[in-house]
């Protein structure tokens, strides 16, 4: 089965052909207008995914060998992110598919952040504990098996994503901020300065980024940071707020490991790129915790993840006929339903 897979949700616009779950080519185009604003313009994200996806359906046809009229089954993302940026690559997915007379698959964002962990050579084992942490969303989810997950935390306020571009952003760093603290807390001292790590009473797998975000604010301010900013400060900033954040990540994932008993943990989603994040999570190994982290292309946003999720998506289902036609009227969301198959 040849799968045309399209990735809209946010500000890139990605196009990729597998055959079954293997990905012959995997285009991503990241919009660079929206660095000047310090964050994504929705509106701009829109028109620049309508300006871009043709030839980035072409890029991606051409560079798998695969010719769209070999096409099986197309598929797009269709919840949760920005909805008028959704809305271009789902129409025009459901258009080729109605023209193909193949079956359209939708797919949810962060059901393929979950997923992408399948596109790694080693494949994850059921059960499984997923680490899905991106830039509007933090989960930790229990996977029993395919589409049987059983969400056990969530974050209440930022995700983690955001807390590392809004760090960023009060440190002049620029957008987006996780993949520039990341490159700076390279020459840092993960030691220099002592962030809070949130408690959170009612749900012990939940998390909360406000207060880390909030104290980074004070902290630069005691510090009269913009008067005294050099390189060495920033890296040293940068090395101890990463490290709370994923230190924050890191303990409640080894709380559940004890707890559900699980020797397979996948991290994904676009924080999940972060050098220093892949390092703590390795040192799981030693316990005889296998560890997946996506290759960094599979980490952010990307259309071999939503292919590969919709072939997982298809091949399961007992319903098959609903990707001929029905599938055709599902609307595009905004907002995250993990519970929607
Ligand atoms: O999954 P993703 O590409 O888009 C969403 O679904 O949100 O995630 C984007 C997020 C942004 O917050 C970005 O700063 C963060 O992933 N990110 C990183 C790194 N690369 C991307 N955060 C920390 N370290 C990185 N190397
Ligand atoms: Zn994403």
């Amino acid at each position: 089965m040849n799968i045309l897979a399209f990735e809209s949700s946010c500000d890139e616009t990605s196009v990729a052909v597998l055959h079954n779950n293997k990905v012959l080519s995997n285009v991503i185009l990241s919009q660079e207008y929206h660095k000047a604003f310090g964050g994504v313009i929705p509106e701009i994200a829109s028109r620049e995914h309508l300006r871009k996806i043709p030839e980035m359906t072409e890029k991606a046809l051409e560079k798998s060998g695969i010719e769209l009229n070999n096409i099986n089954l197309i598929a797009s993302t269709s919840e949760p992110g920005l909805i008028g940026a959704i809305l271009i690559g789902l129409n025009y997915a459901k258009s080729l598919a109605a023209s193909l007379n193949v079956p359209f698959v939708p797919v949810n964002h962060i059901h393929a952040h979950l997923y992408s962990a399948f596109l790694s050579n080693e494949k994850p084992r059921f059960p499984f504990l997923a680490l899905i942490v991106s830039g509007g969303h933090t989960l930790l989810v229990l996977v029993e098996d395919f589409f049987k997950h059983k969400i056990l935390g969530t974050t209440i306020d930022d995700a983690v994503g955001e807390a590392f571009d809004k760090a960023a952003k009060m440190m002049g760093l620029g957008y987006p901020g996780g993949p520039l603290i990341d490159k700076y807390a390279k020459n840092g001292d993960i030691y220099f300065h002592k962030f809070p790590i949130a408690q959170l009473k009612n749900n012990k797998y939940n998390f909360s980024f406000s207060g880390l975000k909030t104290s980074v604010l004070y902290y630069l301010k005691e510090i009269e940071y913009e008067k005294n900013r050099s390189d060495k400060l920033i890296s040293n900033i940068a090395a101890s707020f990463q490290h709370t954040a994923v230190e924050t990540l890191f303990l409640k994932v080894k709380k559940a490991i004890k707890e559900y008993k699980v020797n397979y943990v996948t991290v994904s989603g676009g924080v999940s790129a972060n050098s220093y994040l892949k390092k703590m999570f390795r040192e799981l190994q030693i316990e005889n915790i296998k560890i997946n982290v996506p290759e960094v292309i599979y980490s952010t946003d990307n259309a071999a993840m939503i292919g590969i999720t919709a072939y997982f998506k298809y091949i399961k289902s007992k319903n098959k006929e609903f990707f001929k036609k029905e599938s055709l009227s599902v609307k595009a969301r905004p907002r995250l339903d993990f519970e929607n198959f």
